[in-house]
């Protein structure tokens, strides 16, 4: 952060602020408001924080109007076609790419971690088999604080590292054992000798009984699906990791806490949102319909995988989780998919619809994240199961930039009270 040297002169009734304004490498200009409560003795009014840089950060770049996303200055789209998700993962926490020799390095360290204690799979006799894998997946993480507690020794560099390395070497783990439990089926073990993504797909679908045979362009596209969700600025649920972390909680109770926030429909359970909305909408012929009650503001039915807090112009990980969808089900086989040809066909329409245009609404990552997922077998539930397996990459980088920082303290905001002003307690006998 720099002083761009702009001074913002905030007056109310006779008394005056000086806010500074600060500049960042990209993007728009920044007020700083720290001194206008001592100014002009008022709060700031922001719900949803829209108009709200929470801290400084140095990690991912959106543009939303002109549909640009960065990692660490890196597009999403050279990305999600040129790297793997291991090199975005090393890329997002520590700053740089990997060198050859880190890259090994790292994912060696993160293999040396796949595995669970052995306790842990106790836990999951404890959920009822129709369990929702979300609520398996926030229980499971939460408790790991339960089995590491150097983790709570934040202050330390090589803890926050060691819970980094574990954190993103056990969720897919957890994530699949979720789904087997759910299935009623036998737990399948980390396998060191695949890569991340191939090894999340042994783990879903293998079975003790007979080899598992990995196919290369769904590992491929599993692992740019991990890639496009790996880290997403200030988001809903990073926020809360942040929020989590500010007070000193330790780094699985703060990842527990944005698994929790991601689970909104709003938020990471768009994806199983659409496909459900697809599936009511079921043929072309009822999207007019479909289209007609999404524009009726009494319905509370919206266009799921449609719209975002930040992007007034196309989503760019959208673009590429279409062009994914196509190659995998090309590879699958799946000519006329019917889902796939009704949500082309709802884009299409939504697209050049005025109400979608005058409201800045495109597709988003999940509109076509939710075909892929389920051509490839995973079911729906596990769909911001898998969102929040890629995006513990980016909370727990989040998480690290803000502990480093140095003068990091506690989140807190204010208020406006709009309740009863101040009022006598009259004791139950005497309220009639
Ligand atoms: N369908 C219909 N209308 C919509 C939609 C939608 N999906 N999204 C926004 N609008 C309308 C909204 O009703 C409002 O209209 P008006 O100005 O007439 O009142 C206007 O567009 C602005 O909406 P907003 O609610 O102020 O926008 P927001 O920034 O608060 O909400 C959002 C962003 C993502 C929650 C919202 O667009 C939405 O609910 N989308 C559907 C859910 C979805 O796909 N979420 C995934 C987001 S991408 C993955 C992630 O990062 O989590």
């Amino acid at each position: 952060m720099t002083e761009s040297g702009k001074v913002a002169t905030v007056s109310l009734e006779g008394k005056t602020a000086s806010l500074p304004v600060h500049s960042g490498t990209l993007g728009p200009d920044v007020l700083d408001i720290r001194k206008i409560t001592a100014g002009l003795g008022v709060f700031t009014f922001d719900p949803g924080y829209g108009e709200t840089a929470s801290c400084t950060s140095k990690i991912t770049f959106i543009d939303g109007d002109k549909g640009v996303l960065l990692h660490r200055g890196y597009p999403i789209a050279q990305l999600a076609e040129q790297a793997t998700f291991t090199e975005v993962a090393y890329l997002l926490l520590n700053g740089e790419l990997p060198t050859g020799t880190e890259h090994d390095g790292f994912v060696e360290t993160l293999k040396s971690h796949t595995l669970l204690h052995e306790q842990i799979r106790n836990f999951f006799n404890g959920f009822r088999r129709d369990a929702h894998p979300m609520a398996i997946l926030c229980g499971t993480v939460g408790a790991l604080s339960a089995f590491y507690s150097d983790a709570n020794d934040i202050s330390n560099a090589a803890s926050r590292n060691l819970s980094a390395m574990r954190l993103i070497a056990k969720l897919p783990t957890i994530a699949a054992w979720a789904y087997k439990y759910t299935q009623g089926e036998a737990f399948i073990y980390p396998r060191n000798d695949l890569t991340y993504a191939e090894n999340f797909l042994s783990m879903m679908f293998a079975h003790p009984s007979e080899p598992y045979k990995i196919n290369p362009i769904l590992a491929r596209a599993m692992d740019r699906i991990l890639i496009l969700h790996a880290d997403h600025e200030q988001n809903a649920s990073t926020s809360t990791v942040r929020m989590a972390g500010s007070t000193g909680a330790n780094p699985f109770a703060c990842v527990a806490a944005g698994i929790a926030a991601l689970w909104g429909p709003a938020h990471g359970g768009a994806n199983e949102a659409v496909l459900k909305m697809l599936a009511k909408i079921g043929s072309k012929e009822n999207i007019p319909e479909f289209i007609a009650q999404v524009k009726d503001k009494n319905s509370g039915v919206r266009l799921m995988g449609f719209g975002h807090r930040v992007y007034k112009n196309f989503d760019p990980r959208a673009k590429i989780m279409q062009a994914t969808c196509h190659e995998v089900l090309g590879e699958l086989g799946i000519k006329d998919d019917p889902l796939l040809d009704l949500a082309v066909e709802l884009e299409k329409i939504a697209i050049h619809d005025e109400y979608f245009v005058k409201r800045s609404l495109y597709p988003n990552v999940d509109f076509y994240s939710g075909i892929i997922l389920k051509a490839m077998g995973i079911p729906t539930s596990m769909f911001t199961v898998l969102f929040a397996l890629a995006r513990t990459t980016g909370w727990i980088s989040q998480w690290k930039e803000m502990i480093e920082e140095p003068g990091q303290r506690i989140s807190r905001p204010r208020q406006l009270y709009t309740g009863s002003p101040e009022r006598d307690f009259v004791p139950l006998a005497k309220r009639g």
